[in-house]
């Protein structure tokens, strides 16, 4: 597996006039910072669509309407600069359990956003599924118990052994490990964890192990975790066994450029 990751930081000029081109087989990976005033916040709400404004409007909790205002308007801005057109005409398709996409013939440019805490990552592909999970750490009430609900009884046995430091980095590796694999498939939480294996001691490097014979075959997937930095656990999971990933952290500034509103 020949995975090429790079990390840098554009500044604002660079991400307007070189947003970096995107070939098959390649995975543009956007980290974003979820800070935000409720004047920005203002700003942003102008890129979405009537019905994401009136979704942005029905969170109560201020917290996951700021994610998803700033990621979705994050999302639209870079899908406009990829496919050069105005981020606002941007119409997503969304399957039955809701994954949003674009419509052809658009399609070959594929997406997915996770967002927790006070961070964002969004993934761009081309021609290639691709499926990415962020969580913030919590203190885990019941482990055991959480554990159970995505883990086979082999692999808990297993995670039973581990020590409870290890327990609980092994749990949150499992946990964004698989939902990248369930997102990038479109299912979301909507699928068995516990038939989908992964690994997750220590020790043991990143891998798809099994997946449902209807779903696919794990050597034909791409499973890596994301560094996104002290009380985080992330991965990123691609239906190619080879995929070539570059990470990009998206400056302020590119949410705040000029930008023609319809
Ligand atoms: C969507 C879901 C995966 C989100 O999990 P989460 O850990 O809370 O959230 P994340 O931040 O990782 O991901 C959210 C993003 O994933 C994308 N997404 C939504 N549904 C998805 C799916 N089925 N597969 C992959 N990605 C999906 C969206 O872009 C979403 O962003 P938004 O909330 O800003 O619109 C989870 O709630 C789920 O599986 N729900 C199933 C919903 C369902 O059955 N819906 C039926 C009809 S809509």
């Amino acid at each position: 597996m020949a995975n090429s990751i790079s990390a840098l930081a554009m500044n604002r000029e660079e991400v307007q006039h070189q947003l970096p081109k995107i070939q098959p087989g390649d995975c543009h990976l956007w980290r974003l910072s979820l800070e935000e005033s409720e004047k920005g916040l203002a700003r942003l709400t102008q890129y979405l669509s009537s019905e994401e404004r009136k979704r942005a409007e029905h969170f109560l909790v201020p917290a996951p309407r700021l994610q998803y205002i700033v990621t979705r308007s994050a999302l639209r801005l870079l899908l406009g600069s990829y496919l050069g057109i105005p981020c606002e005409t941007i119409q997503f398709c969304l399957n039955q359990y809701g994954k949003p996409s674009l419509p052809p013939p658009l399609a070959q440019l594929r997406f997915n956003v996770s967002h927790s805490g006070k961070l964002a990552l969004i993934a761009i592909s081309k021609e290639v599924d691709v499926g990415v999970d962020i969580e913030h750490h919590r203190l885990l009430n019941d482990g055991p118990g959480l554990a159970k609900m995505i883990l086979c009884q082999e692999d808990l046995d297993q995670w039973l052994e581990l020590s409870p430091n290890d327990q609980f980095r092994a749990f949150y590796q499992a946990w964004t490990r698989k939902e990248a694999v369930a997102k990038a498939l479109g299912y979301g939480l909507t699928l068995d964890f516990k038939h989908l294996r992964v690994s997750f001691t220590p020790t043991a490097q990143t891998q798809l192990i099994n997946i449902e014979p209807n779903l696919g075959v794990a050597r034909e997937w791409t499973l890596i975790d994301i560094n996104a930095g002290d009380g985080y656990s992330a991965a990123l999971a691609a239906r190619t066994s080879k995929i070539k990933l570059m990470q990009y952290m998206l400056p302020p500034e590119f949410l705040y450029r000029t930008h023609v509103i319809a």
